[in-house]
């Protein structure tokens, strides 16, 4: 059993934007596909790490709305690699009783992928031991103006007054809302940006930004991240507690 102060020590959600699959690929002289492939067992093996660390939200930035500029090959790949995950993977969520989120744009995939994506969501919406939250066709940009539509619209109807529009009311209007903010972002692959990933929701998130790349992130990267983590003093704006003392 952790002892309380270990648990407030596990990241409740981790997002991490799963990056260098085309350099792993690369390295090997093989296809980018073969580095997708790859990446896609590291998701088996992070969401399983998870369970075991007793983090309960992971979301993946699987598929970013910039990502549609990619050449044709490639998405499609990537659009029949997403079908085989779900239909090799769902057996996995049921045993594990997880649930299947998607945070996105689903609509702008083809048709027979957003319905075995909405067949396995469905599958497993009763779940309560963890959610794993697929980003596809995902922009932080994006849901935040999605988010500002939905108020305007409503304030335009004359259901919200625009003068109790504050951060819980936006908050309460992304895509998730009932999700909690990530605690822990990791980047994988050395980028050190955030391409568009969860702008509103990372605004207090410990930031790991790694050089492994995604194919190479298994078990043994997924804890140490989880290790420095729990390192880290959260202070959100106050000033460090051991020096409260002194201070007052
Ligand atoms: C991340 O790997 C996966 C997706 C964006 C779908 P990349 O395909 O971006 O890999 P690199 O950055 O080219 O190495
Ligand atoms: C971010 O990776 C998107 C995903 C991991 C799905 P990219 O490889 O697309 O990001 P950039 O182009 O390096 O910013
Ligand atoms: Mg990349």
């Amino acid at each position: 059993m952790k002892t309380k102060e270990e648990n407030a020590r596990v990241p409740r959600h981790v997002a991490i934007i799963m990056d260098g699959n085309g350099r792993w690929a690369r390295q090997r002289g093989r296809s980018r596909l073969k580095g997708h492939e790859a990446g896609a067992e590291s998701v088996r093996a992070v969401v399983k790490a998870c369970k075991g660390e007793g983090v309960e939200y992971l979301t993946l930035y699987a598929f970013s709305v910039e990502n549609w500029v990619r050449p044709k090959s490639e998405i499609d790949g990537l659009m029949r690699l997403l079908m085989r995950f779900l239909k090799n993977y769902e057996k996995e969520l049921h045993q594990r009783e997880i649930r299947l989120r998607i945070q996105g744009q689903l609509e702008d995939f083809p048709v027979n992928v957003q319905k075995e994506v909405r067949r396995v969501v469905d599958a497993t919406r009763e779940y309560g031991a963890g959610q794993l939250i697929l980003a596809l066709s995902y922009g932080g940009r994006r849901e935040l103006a999605h988010a500002a539509r939905t108020i305007a619209r409503e304030a335009a109807a004359g259901s919200l007054d625009p003068e109790t529009v504050d951060e819980a009311a936006v908050a309460a209007r992304l895509y998730l809302p009932d999700v909690p903010d990530p605690d822990l972002l990791i980047r994988t692959s050395g980028e050190m940006r955030v391409s568009n990933f969860l702008l509103w929701q990372i605004s207090y998130a410990e930031l790991y930004v790694t050089p492994v790349l995604w194919p190479d992130f298994r078990e043994k990267e997924f804890k140490k991240a989880l290790r420095e983590y729990a390192k880290r003093e959260r202070r959100f704006g106050d000033i460090a507690p051991k020096h409260r003392h002194s201070a007052e």
